[in-house]
């Protein structure tokens, strides 16, 4: 966007969504004051399980017009258990911007911060600095498949995995220019093309392929088992690491498990063709046993403002907001209740917003 403006789709969703997205929102527009970028915040009350309640379904028919134009969709979380059971509340919803709106990538971040204990020991802030990128619409998550002879001896059961060409190029696109952007210019490629012997060096075929094309990065590859243990005894050697959609899954619940708190991870559900908004999300749900109280830690939701400004091209002020939580994190009193600390959600989203100013 040359003029610097975009328009947001913010989807509160349920639980401590609705309390930590306005946290984002006010992070945003402190940035917004300071950078010279401006936002229009369109509010869907959809994708929530109230609106379900009310409707009997999750979102209107529409959905996809109402905020298919928008430059990126902010989300909270959605999911109420209690009065919608979990399949349809997510499926209804956050499945279908991710498949409808073809966000082929899942980003996230890695990074130790201040004032967060990190379950590895002799870690410290600076130690740990990473991304996961994550294969989010084939490879081992088919529909191809089927059980034949069920309920008897014969009983078959299969599930193929699919990889196409197009869907391993482009994720590996991203990544290699996500390294090539990053300081290290280095990515790490998770394989197993020692045991999954058709598909995987099929992926080491094409990421020699890519590589090609970006003279500047540095890459190696492990196999999936020992890169899982790599992230737990060497998480300082990582940069860029992508994979596929079972391996990134995995990968992308350990490399955050390493530094810490859910109530921080962001998440980036991205298409990079900019064809369709991307969303950005804390990795957090609602946290129904937290709702109400305005304990929920805000960082999450505010983290992934900063990764959708990345996004937008923002990239100062994305690196604000990161930098911003890290000063507030560094502050024992400025904390929510999961890190030990007796901040409420607000007080912990105003400090944030306060150090952009
Ligand atoms: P959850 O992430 O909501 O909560 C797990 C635990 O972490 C809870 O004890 C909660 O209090 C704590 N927690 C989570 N976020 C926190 C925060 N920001 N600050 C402080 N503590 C925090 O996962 P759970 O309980 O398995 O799921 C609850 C609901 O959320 C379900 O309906 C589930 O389907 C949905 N969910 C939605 C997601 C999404 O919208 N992307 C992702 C994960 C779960
Ligand atoms: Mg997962």
């Amino acid at each position: 966007d040359q003029d610097r403006s975009y328009r947001i789709a913010v989807i509160p969703g349920d639980g401590i969504g609705k309390e930590v997205v306005p946290e984002g929102l006010r992070v945003l527009q402190a940035v917004s004051a300071r950078y010279g970028c401006r936002f229009r915040f369109d509010d869907f009350d959809f994708a929530s399980c109230d609106y379900y309640l009310r409707h009997g379904k999750m979102m209107p028919d529409d959905w996809k017009a109402l905020i298919g134009g928008h430059d990126a969709i902010f989300f909270g979380a959605v999911g109420w258990p209690e009065a919608v059971p979990d399949h349809v509340s997510l499926w209804g919803s956050l499945i279908q911007f991710r498949r409808e709106f073809d966000q082929y990538v899942n980003l996230r971040p890695v990074k130790l911060m201040p004032g967060v204990p990190c379950p590895l020991a002799g870690r410290k802030p600076g130690d740990i600095d990473f991304y996961v990128v994550r294969e989010n619409t084939e490879g081992e998550y088919s529909s191809i498949g089927g059980r034949i002879f069920p309920g008897t001896e014969r009983e078959v059961v299969m599930q193929e995995t699919v990889m196409t060409r197009v869907g391993v190029d482009r994720i590996l696109k991203f990544a290699f220019e996500l390294a090539e952007r990053r300081e290290k210019k280095h990515l790490t490629s998770a394989t197993k093309s020692n045991g999954i012997s058709i598909t995987m060096p099929y992926w080491d075929e094409r990421v020699e392929a890519m590589a090609a094309g970006y003279p500047a990065v540095r890459w190696d590859k492990y196999h999936i088992d020992i890169l899982a243990a790599h992230f737990v005894q060497h998480p300082d050697w990582f940069d860029v690491v992508v994979a596929s959609n079972l391996f990134g899954d995995i990968l992308s619940d350990l490399g955050p498990a390493c530094t810490g708190t859910i109530g921080i991870a962001p998440a980036g559900n991205i298409n990079p063709d900019r064809k369709f908004p991307s969303l950005f999300e804390p990795v957090h749900g609602s946290a129904p046993d937290i709702a109400g109280k305005g304990i929920a830690n805000p960082v999450g939701q505010i983290w992934s403002a900063a990764l959708m400004l990345d996004h937008l091209g923002e990239t100062d002020a994305a690196a604000a907001i990161v930098a911003a939580i890290e000063t507030v994190l560094a502050q024992p009193h400025l904390r929510t209740p999961d890190l030990g600390g007796p901040a409420d959600t607000v007080t912990c989203g105003r400090a944030i917003a306060d150090a952009l100013r």
